[in-house]
Parts: structure tokens; sequence; C-alpha cells
């Protein structure tokens, strides 16, 4: 396709975006198994013209769009593509046609949002100083997540800025949050079996029963967040998965015990861990009882880098206006994004689309989860601008 003639700005490309997402939205796909949706953006993209376009990993897709007026900064702007695996419950015209397949999270509006912020771009190109780099990314959803791959692959070379953003339902349509500091908190994942002497439950003083240990090591994993934590600081043990046992009259041998452990601090995050297996250790070894521990570090903090938080904070405010600017409140929840910030400063915000008068209310991995689809203007018109005020266009659209 030949490069773009028509001058396209948000209001142009908005309709398209809605359908870019309606299309994506019916075509999910999991994590790591992007073919489809990778191919379609592939596609849009070339069809866009004017940008480099590279398969960094087999279901992701990078476009390099080099401005015109010379060498200059490299910003780049990611986007994730994957779905979950949840059985939509909307009823709505372009529910997913892949059942058990959903996008329950909204990365088919990152996706569209950005390819539109593409087509605005790509018209302005003689103008920009620098490069733009998207970087539509798989597999968010899943560890070890697609951003480091895609990073391995170097998607990251030569780029001085990485932003991002999320649509959020937390947040009502029309307001957008950004925040420099700790934005998401890191995700952790532990796994404890407690081996004890299964018998007759009849008879307990012949078995070490796992069952009871298992309770006390539940109800004393708690005691590290209230007691061995600065309550100024933030941590999250939840202990989200007991098994153990068979039927009503036998004493198990064996309780496995899984969770999660979220945190915003580096060194709490060594921290804790330590405290666990040594509470671990003490219950166990207190009940006759022996243990396995393992603690799997996932994906890092979101920590958002003052400088880019700052270019994302201008560009809300160029692209939207004061008004709609807030500060952003820390979730305990996690995103990959954070892979690109141990290499780049960077900054990642919400994008509001939550609307109470339609009913689009439902949390993020809901199977009536739904977007207020103006929301995705909203985050076209903040990439855009993000690209001009850190390429410096001057006052262009
Ligand atoms: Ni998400």
């Amino acid at each position: 396709m030949s490069a773009v003639t028509t001058v396209e700005t948000p209001e142009t490309v908005r309709a398209q975006v809605i359908a870019w997402r309606r299309h994506l939205h019916q075509h999910p796909e999991l994590s790591f198994h992007e073919h489809n949706t990778s191919q379609f953006v592939a596609d849009t993209l070339a069809a866009i013209g004017g940008l480099e376009i590279t398969r960094p990993t087999p279901t992701s897709v990078m476009a390099r769009l080099i401005g015109g007026a010379g060498p200059g900064p490299v910003l780049a702007m990611r986007a994730d593509m994957d779905a979950l695996p949840i059985l939509e419950a909307n009823t709505h015209e372009f529910v997913s046609q892949s059942p058990g397949v959903m996008h329950a999270c909204g990365h088919d509006g990152h996706t569209s949002m950005l390819l539109g912020a593409v087509k605005v771009l790509v018209a302005q190109r003689d103008a920009l100083r620098g490069e733009v780099r998207f970087l539509f990314q798989h597999a968010e959803e899943l560890y070890p997540g697609g951003a480091t791959q895609m990073i391995a692959a170097g998607v990251l070379d030569g780029v001085d800025l990485v932003i991002g953003a999320h649509l959020w339902l937390s947040l009502p349509f029309g307001q957008v949050a950004t925040r420099t500091g700790a934005l998401m908190a890191s995700l952790n994942t532990f796994r404890i079996t407690i081996q004890g002497e299964g018998g007759h439950a009849a008879i307990p003083q012949q078995t070490v029963d796992p069952i009871v240990i298992a309770a006390q090591v539940v109800t004393n994993l708690q005691h590290i967040v209230a007691r061995n934590i600065d309550p100024l600081k933030s941590a999250v043990i939840s202990v989200t998965q007991i098994n153990g046992g068979t039927t009503t009259n036998v004493i198990p041998g064996v309780v496995e015990l899984a969770g999660t452990v979220r945190t915003f601090d580096a060194k709490l995050r060594e921290r804790i861990p330590v405290l666990m297996e040594r509470l671990v250790a003490g219950v166990t070894a207190a009940h006759g009882a022996r243990y396995q521990w393992t603690f799997e570090p996932g994906y890092d903090a979101v920590t958002n880098d003052a400088a880019a938080n700052d270019l994302v904070r201008r560009a809300v405010v160029r692209a939207l206006g004061e008004s709609t600017l807030i500060d952003a409140t820390p979730t305990m929840g996690a995103e990959d994004f954070s892979a690109y910030q141990q290499h780049v400063p960077g900054a990642f915000f919400f994008i509001g689309a939550r609307n109470e008068a339609r009913g689009i209310v439902h949390p993020h991995h809901h199977e009536r989860f739904d977007l207020d689809e103006r929301a995705l203007d909203h985050g076209t018109r903040i990439f855009v601008a993000a690209a001009h005020e850190h390429l410096g266009i001057g006052d262009a659209r």
C-alpha cells in the first residue's frame, strides 16, 4: 500500500478504532497463541503504510515510524493483545465467537486504540522528529509474559522512553490516572506441601494430622503482614488453594497450599518469603510434620519513572484537558509492562472506561466485562499527544 495521503485525526479514526476493537473482541486468542490477532495487526499496519513492520516473536508485532523531520528521540508505545480463558456472558452483537475465550481485560481495546494512534501519526510523519515505535505485545496474562521475549528480541534497542496504558474499570469514563513511583505490585507465587502421617480419623494419636497443621499455617501467615511489616508499606499474602483429604474418616498424609504474594517494595519482596518459610518450618516442626516450600517470583512491580510519567501527564492535558487527569491509586494487580521499565524509563497509566449508567461496571477478568468504547478515543488521543510532546511536533494535531 502507498503511504497515506489523507490527513487523519483522532476524530477521523474513531469509528475505525471501535470497529477494530469489535473485530478483535469477536476473535479472542489466548496468551502465546495470538496468531490471527497478530496477523490482523500486521496486515492493518501494512495497509496504513509508511512503517517498518517486524515480528519480534511469532505472535507479536513491532512497527517503527521514522519521522521525516530528522533524527530525534525514540518513544515506544505498548499495547497488549491477549485474551483470557473465560466463557463470555455478554450478549452484545460482537460477543466472542470462540467459546471459552474472551477479551475480558480490555486488551482488544488497547490494541485498537494504539492502531488508531499509528494511523494518525503516520499521516504526520513528515513533521515528526525522531521515531515512534509501536509494540503490539503478546501474552501479558500468562507468566513469564510476552514483554521479556520482545525485549530479548531487541524491541527496546535505541528506545529512550516507553509508555503503556490500561483501560480501567475502576475509573469512570472521562478520567485518566497517572502516578510517579509504585503503581502496580510485583506478583509472586508460593507452594507449601505439609507432610504428616495419615491414619484413622478416630485414632488421631497415631497420626500427624496435616490438616490441623495447615490451618495453623494459614492463620499464622497473616501474622507476617499484620506484625512483621511496616504498617506504612503494603503487602498481601493470600492462600488461594488448600488441597488435602479424600473422605470423612481418614486423616490424610499430605496437605498442599498455594497462593500469591504481592508487594511494591523490592526489599519486602525478598524478605517476605524468608519470613514465610521460617513460619512454615516452625509450625510444622512444632507438630512433628515436614514441609516443602517453593517461592517463584513473577512480574516485577510497575514503577513509573518521573520523567516518563511527566510526559504522560502533559500528553493527557494536551489531548483531553487538565480536568481529566487525576492521581492514580496504586493497585495490587500486576502487569508485565514492568519488564520494559527494567530497561528504559517508562510510565504506565489508567484510562477510565466505566459507565455506571450503561451497566459497564464489571471488573477485569469478569465474564461480563465490557468497556465504554468512548475511552478508546481517549487512548488514541493520549498516544498521539505523547508523540507530539516527546518528538516535538509543535502545535500540529
Ligand atoms: Ni490486562
